[in-house]
């Protein structure tokens, strides 16, 4: 196995069976893999969730480690050289009964409602945040980095940032940011924001970071990944085990984090703490039965379109482009997410008479702009469901959202969550496994 092994080009974890020894042999390259310690049996898995039915004492495997698995013992070596290598046993902080789905459906549904409390959970835990934010305060370029949902989550870093500490902080896609971190140095923060981290396009650029010299801080769900490892600081996001494919309250812990890390910059922490209970009382009036079965109509409504257009300012506009990502991703609805202000520059072409437009309109200073482009829409025949503090004659049809200040993005993430998980389910779809996604993207 060592010699195919290394022959072999590419990001690989590879188990072999061996049936007449009873045995497994493992070995990673680049993409994850987990050994679990049971009594008289042990396990391997992607992801450590996974095992958690099973055993919470783990070793998370590093790449060019080849893990022999008989039920009573692990030995692990390097593939290269076949020199021996200690096995490095860890606790899984999460319970058994956190993986499961309890008496929701699905698990998207059931992550939807412990929201609350994983933000009441991350404002109780102000410690680390205020020491990153002290690292933050130092260093000379912040770079919040993410893909997909986390890469709204580091974009809303910058308003947030902007907003409450009046400092500049930067934003890149995981993806795109390995090719313009040149100008990384030693006094670089990098703050790579993911729920698994294990996604292949944070690692890679992550480490190119590194090389540079660029000090990196980790804010991810789970602890003990890859990402964990590799960086120089772990925030962990807390939200516990994520299962659903499409990122709920992943997203929300690390939007809670970059509210609270906003503030610790500007040296009023608890400031944020409550502004995150404003934002925790809103989202359970969004998650109230009646606002449930008010979104539930919309859906019916919404659920034969072809095409949703999502829109949104200043923090509504990570908003809008997480709604459309979540539409698209579980319910196969081609939804667009835009900042507002970019409708006249192209896309109100589109619009005809029944085109259904989302506006996020918080009662913040993007308001009247925002109403301003979902007129334009009206006017144009267009639909317009506005997700507000409080209704408008221009809206067709009325979430309301109470007020949470600078976190109200928080309970307006949870509006278009519920929207998105209802349009799947009507049209009879799995939300938890929509095709051709992946739960962590550990490839390129
Ligand atoms: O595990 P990560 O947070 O790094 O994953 C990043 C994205 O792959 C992930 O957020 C993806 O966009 C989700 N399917 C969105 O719901």
């Amino acid at each position: 196995m060592r010699r195919t092994f290394n022959e072999m080009e590419g990001l690989n974890a590879i188990i072999i069976i061996n049936s007449h020894d009873q045995m497994l042999v493992a070995i990673r390259n680049g993409s994850p893999l987990v050994i679990g310690f049971g009594k008289g049996e042990n396990f391997l898995a992607s992801d450590a969730s996974a095992l958690l039915p099973h055993t919470k004492t783990v070793h998370f495997m590093e790449d060019n480690e080849m893990a022999v698995v008989a039920k009573d013992r692990v030995t692990i070596s390097h593939v290269k050289t076949g020199k021996p290598i200690g096995v490095s046993k860890q606790q899984l902080i999460w319970k058994a009964s956190e993986a499961e789905k309890g008496r929701y459906p699905h698990f998207m549904l059931k992550e939807i409602y412990e929201q609350p409390d994983v933000v009441t959970g991350i404002a109780s835990r102000i410690g680390e945040v205020e020491l990153l934010a002290s690292k933050i305060r130092l260093a000379h370029g912040t770079y919040f980095v993410g893909c997909g949902t986390a890469s709204y989550a580091a974009l809303a870093g910058t308003y947030l940032f902007s907003k409450i500490a009046n400092r500049h902080v930067n934003f890149a896609i995981g993806s795109e940011f390995g090719y313009h971190l040149n100008f990384l140095n030693k006094k670089s923060l990098v703050i790579a924001i993911s729920q698994s981290g294990e996604t292949m396009d944070i690692l890679e650029s992550v480490k190119k970071a590194k090389e540079r010299g660029a000090t990196i801080c980790a804010l991810v769900n789970v602890v003990g990944s890859s990402l964990y490892r590799l960086a120089d600081v772990q925030l962990p996001i807390g939200a516990g085990p994520e299962k659903g494919v499409a990122s709920t309250k992943a997203f929300i812990g690390m939007l809670a984090h970059m509210t609270l890390l906003a503030y610790a910059c500007s040296g009023n922490v608890k400031e944020g703490k409550r502004v995150l209970s404003l934002a925790v009382k809103s989202m359970k009036a969004v998650l109230s039965d009646q606002s449930v079965d008010h979104i539930i109509e919309l859906s019916k409504k919404l659920k034969a379109k072809e095409h949703i257009c999502v829109i949104g300012r200043g923090l509504s506009y990570p908003t809008a482009l997480e709604t459309a990502l979540k539409i698209k991703e579980i319910s196969y609805i081609h939804a667009e997410g835009l900042a507002a202000g970019e409708l006249k520059h192209g896309p109100l072409a589109l619009v005809e008479k029944g085109t259904i437009c989302i506006a996020f309109l918080p009662n913040d200073e993007t308001y009247g702009a925002n109403l301003a482009g979902a007129m334009e829409m009206k006017a144009r025949g267009g639909f317009i469901i506005g997700i507000s503090h409080k209704p408008h004659g221009v809206f067709d049809f009325f979430i309301p959202v109470l007020d949470a200040r600078e976190a109200t993005i928080i309970p307006n993430i949870v509006a278009g969550q519920l929207l998105a998980y209802y349009l799947s389910t009507l049209k009879g779809l799995d939300p938890d496994k929509p095709r051709n996604l992946a739960k962590s993207v550990t490839v390129k």
